[in-house]
């Protein structure tokens, strides 16, 4: 799917870029932008926004509708190519690689930098799990549901830049945050394995201690996770932990703050334990935590 809008971009010309953007910018109210607002916000001609819109279309970068008015808006494809193009317009990303990984709301890749530095691209795509429940279900949601979507993912995008502008500012073992726009998260390259993925442990507990480790500087930064668990945490070959996905912290001072770090000391623990049978106790380190987390 990103390899399509990489690919697509260079078939871009401004005015499909004009096109693209006036339909984003009349997403904010619109679930399908109408036809003459297309065309007053892209500064176009009639006949040239149709034919950009034409070809965007046949391009699969917007979707139509002819209802009581023609609209149209974007999908996937089109806000990848928005974001790509910015991004590699400042030089942070310079080509896209493989896919790495696919979850229930996010695609992350492999890309490249100048230079060749080898990077990591996070693409949130959030609602696509639903959306394929409404095709399952062949039920119509509402219009505006979809337009929410892109920006929910846009604003997971930003939540998740955010902290690890923070957490790596202060030292922390998370990716470096290199650029975001839109909904992708541009990061450094973690040399390392999931640790669900890792099937013996040379010395677990050293690694359960790092992991806390990380958990007790955070907090001391003023994040809690959220959503710790073997699969959010990355082992190098020097038995390093790097925590990474963080869409989901919340800062100490929220209200939900002490249940997600009892959530989060729990996974991790119980996973310890089942896995290599090490034994610790949850009340105790949250405890010790808890004191870190008072500001
Ligand atoms: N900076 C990175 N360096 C190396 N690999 C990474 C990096 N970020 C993510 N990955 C790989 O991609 C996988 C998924 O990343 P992440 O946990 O951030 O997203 P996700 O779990 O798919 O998100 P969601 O659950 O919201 O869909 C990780 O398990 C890891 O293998
Ligand atoms: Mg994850």
């Amino acid at each position: 799917m990103v390899m399509y809008a990489a690919q697509i971009l260079k078939k871009l010309t401004p005015e499909d870029f004009r096109i693209l953007i006036a339909i984003e910018r009349g997403m904010s109210t619109y679930s399908y932008v109408p036809l003459n607002l297309i065309v007053k916000i892209s500064g176009l001609s009639f006949d040239d926004a149709a034919l950009h819109l034409s070809k965007t279309h046949s391009l699969k970068l917007i979707l139509r509708r002819i209802g009581p008015y023609t609209g149209y808006r974007l999908n996937y494809n089109g806000y990848d190519v928005l974001a790509l193009n910015v991004l590699s317009k400042r030089k942070s990303v310079e080509a896209i690689g493989g896919i790495i990984a696919q979850g229930k709301e996010s695609d992350v890749y492999e890309a490249l930098a100048p230079g060749g530095v080898r990077i990591i691209a996070k693409f949130f795509r959030l609602g696509r799990t639903s959306f394929k429940q409404v095709r399952r279900t062949r039920f119509f949601i509402g219009l505006r549901r979809h337009t929410s979507w892109l920006y929910k993912s846009r604003l997971a995008a930003l939540n998740e830049f955010k902290a690890l502008e923070i957490l790596y500012k202060h030292g922390f073992f998370t990716p470096k945050p290199i650029d975001s726009n839109r909904h992708v998260v541009i990061m450094s390259y973690i040399n390392g394995v999931p640790l669900y993925t890792v099937d013996e442990l040379e010395n677990p507990a050293e690694v359960f201690k790092s992991v806390i480790n990380n958990l007790r500087l955070a907090l001391s930064i003023g994040l809690v996770h959220g959503d710790l668990s073997e699969y959010n945490i990355m082992l190098t070959p020097e038995q390093l932990t790097y925590i990474i996905d963080w869409v989901q912290w919340v800062d100490v001072n929220h209200p939900s703050a002490h249940n997600l770090l009892k959530r989060d000391i729990k996974n991790i623990t119980q996973y310890f334990a089942r896995k290599y049978g090490l034994r610790s106790d949850v009340g105790k380190i949250y405890d010790e935590l808890r004191g870190v987390m008072k500001r």
